[in-house]
C-alpha cells in the first residue's frame, strides 16, 4: 500500500492543480507537496484539459519539475501578472500567515506568491499551528559576508540563530541566489507582521520566511479512515 503521507500530498497537490484555469500565468512553488501540483498541471496540459498556461517558477527545483512535465515557462521580466500561485508552507497560523523556507527557497517564493491574484497554500494538517514559530525555525536568507553581524542582531531580537548546514554537503546550504540561510528559534512570534519587517530591515538580510497577509486559500490534506481527504 502507498505511503499515506505521499497519498495525502498527491491529493492536496491535485486539488490545487484543479483550480488552475486555461489562459493563466501560474506561480509554481517549491517543495514536496507543490511538486504534485506541478505534475498534475502538466498532466492536465498534456491531456488538453488545460490550454495556454505559462509557469513562473520559484526555485531551481520547481524549474526542473516544470520542464519535466512540459509546462511552458516565463519569468517576471516578461509576464505582467501572476494569476494564481501554488506553494507549500512549513507552518500556517489561523490568520493564514505562514513560515516558509524549509527548502531555502522563500525569497523567490515570496516574490512570486505575493504578486499572485490568488495564492493557494498546500499543506498537510501537521503544518497548522496556533502561533507561528511553535514547531519550525524561521529561515532568514543573508548574504555570506553578513552572517555574523546578522546573527548578533537576531539574538538581540530574542532569537536563537544557527547557520543551516548541508545534509549531503560539507559546509552550509547555499541558496539559488548564492546566499546562506540562518534558521532562528523564537520562543513565541506574537506579531509576525512586525517581526517580518524588523528582520528584513537588518543590513545583509535578503528575505525572511514570514509570509504575512499573502495567502488567499489554504488546502489541507488529512488522512481520515486511511484515506486522503482535502479540506
Ligand atoms: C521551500 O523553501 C519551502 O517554503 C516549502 O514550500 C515548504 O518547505 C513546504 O515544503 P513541503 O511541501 O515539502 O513540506
Amino acid at each position: 500500500m502507498s505511503d499515506p503521507i505521499v497519498m495525502m500530498k498527491q491529493e492536496v497537490g491535485k486539488a490545487a492543480a484543479a483550480r488552475v484555469k486555461s489562459d493563466s500565468i501560474v506561480g509554481l512553488g517549491t517543495g514536496s507537496t507543490t511538486a504534485y501540483a506541478i505534475q498534475y498541471i502538466g498532466e492536465r496540459l498534456q491531456s488538453g484539459e488545460l490550454k495556454n498556461i505559462v509557469g513562473v517558477t520559484t526555485s531551481f527545483q520547481a524549474e526542473v519539475l516544470a520542464r519535466k512535465y512540459n509546462i511552458p515557462l516565463s519569468t517576471l521580466d516578461v509576464v505582467d501578472r501572476i494569476d494564481i500561485a501554488i506553494d507549500g508552507a512549513d507552518e500556517v497560523d489561523p490568520q493564514k500567515n505562514l513560515i516558509k523556507g524549509g527548502g531555502a527557497a522563500h525569497t523567490q517564493e515570496k516574490i512570486v506568491d505575493s504578486l499572485a491574484e490568488q495564492f493557494i497554500v498546500v499543506v498537510d494538517g501537521g503544518k497548522l499551528v496556533d502561533k507561528l514559530g511553535s514547531t519550525f525555525l524561521l529561515p532568514v536568507e543573508v548574504i555570506p559576508k553578513a552572517v555574523v553581524p546578522v546573527m548578533r542582531k537576531l539574538e538581540q531580537l530574542g532569537g536563537k540563530p544557527e547557520l543551516r548546514m548541508g545534509v549531503k554537503k560539507a559546509g552550509p546550504v547555499v541558496t539559488d541566489q548564492g546566499n546562506l540561510v540562518i534558521d532562528v528559534k523564537f520562543d513565541s512570534i506574537d506579531d509576525p507582521a512586525t517581526l517580518e519587517k524588523t528582520i528584513n530591515n537588518i543590513p545583509g538580510v535578503l528575505e525572511n520566511g514570514l509570509f504575512v497577509g499573502v495567502t488567499d486559500v489554504v488546502l489541507v490534506g488529512e488522512i481520515i479512515d486511511n484515506k486522503p481527504v482535502v479540506r
